[in-house]
């Protein structure tokens, strides 16, 4: 069965993209079978969009019981994510990532097939031995947060020194280091190019690691990522290409699309969704979905973050065909990041249909990523 939801039912006349795997009855949908409601029957035909199952390689899912509802509407959408380690506590050893992944999979609906790919976080005076137990444990990246760069960080290094032997022991054994690039002490818009420094630093010195930048937000890190070696690559997330700082506080305030690295200006926007559309391998799709309840967005010290996993994908979906890009979408969300990170590619495949709907104004507690807009696109 396809993923995604069924929220309001519609004809369809399928465009299939990428290597769908045909499924019975998958990436064909006769019109007529597929009309649910009787009331939609007089609808015009609509348009319906195959992809390969996508997959998320920046997810932060969080613990307890809300974990539970963000790991079920993650795999609504995807068939693989890549899970962020800070959590409290932190993420950081063989034994938290093997509880932390048995809780992912024990809070998932049966036969979702979601497979979460673990991350831990590097934390100073991290052993080479401490890496490959993680390793070991299924962790196929670790994650550099500069000291207080963003929700709970504050644990994290504050140079690469602090944590160089976990680094040398990762570029030995092809563990990917993920990169919160932004540098805490420079001006909030400016942090992340203030950043770029320190990744050539880390670059020079560990001339065989393999670094994904995560979250860009800048056109100087899209055209830094794009320069540099095939073994830099860069996440890109649904929010960057979709709202600039000014959708954020340039009428009245917006905490739900606040988040870390800060939204930027319509210029990096279209840097970044040039990255997306280029059909580079080096740019692929991280959504960076960090929910925190409306309470707290709501709050006078709202904590940054974007719950975009349930609305992601009909997002993106909107956005690539209304710039004319569709066919790059495939390689952005299904394709460039497994192979970089050395996966097999996805197996499976999710339905869209061409279908008007307004985002509900809270999910699971939480406000989405387009909240009260409407999208083009929807899960079949
Ligand atoms: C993330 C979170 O809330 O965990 N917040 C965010 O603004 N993106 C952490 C992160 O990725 O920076
Ligand atoms: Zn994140």
């Amino acid at each position: 069965m396809p993923k995604g939801r069924d929220l309001l039912g519609c004809g369809g006349k399928a465009i299939v993209l990428g290597r769908v795997k045909q499924a019975k009855g998958a990436a064909m949908v006769d019109p007529k079978e597929s009309i649910r409601d009787k009331n939609l029957k007089a609808r015009p035909e609509r348009s319906a969009l195959g992809l390969p199952m996508p997959d998320d390689f920046h997810l932060h899912l969080r613990q307890g019981e809300a974990m539970v509802l963000y790991a079920r509407r993650e795999a609504l959408s995807f068939g693989r994510a890549l899970v962020m380690p800070n959590t409290l506590p932190p993420i950081a050893s063989s034994e938290s990532i093997s509880i932390y992944k048995k809780q992912i999979l024990a809070a998932l609906s049966e036969g979702s097939g979601f497979e979460p790919l673990m991350s831990f976080k590097l934390l100073p005076g991290m052993s080479a031995e401490d890496l490959r137990a993680c390793a070991e444990a299924g962790a196929i990246a670790g994650k550099y947060y500069p000291s207080g760069a963003t929700t709970n960080a504050a644990d994290g290094p504050r140079s690469p020194d602090e944590v160089s032997e976990a680094l040398d022991a990762m570029e030995e054994s092809g563990i990917v280091l993920c990169i919160h690039g932004e540098d805490p002490e420079a001006p909030s818009l400016g942090r992340e190019i203030a950043f770029l420094r320190q990744v050539e630093g880390i670059m020079t010195r560990w001339p065989r690691l393999k670094i994904v930048l995560e979250h860009l937000s800048t056109a100087e890190a899209a055209a830094f990522v794009a320069s540099g070696p095939p073994r830099l690559a860069a996440t890109l997330t649904a929010h960057h290409l979709l709202y600039t700082i000014d959708d954020m506080l340039g009428g009245s305030l917006n905490p739900h699309i606040f988040c870390k690295p800060i939204l930027k200006s319509a210029a990096d926007r279209r840097a970044l969704r040039l990255a997306a559309f280029s059909g580079s391998p080096k740019f692929f799709f991280g959504s960076d979905s960090a929910p925190h309840p409306r309470n707290r967005k709501e709050s006078a010290s709202a904590p940054g973050g974007v719950y975009s996993a349930p609305t992601a994908i009909p997002a993106l979906a909107g956005l690539f065909e209304a710039e004319g890009t569709l066919a790059a979408l495939p390689g952005f969300l299904a394709q460039f990041g497994a192979a970089f990170y050395g996966l097999a590619s996805p197996s499976g495949y999710i339905e869209l249909l061409k279908c008007d709907w307004v985002v509900p104004g809270e999910i699971d507690g939480v406000v989405p990523m387009c909240a009260g807009e409407k999208l083009a696109w929807n899960f079949a």
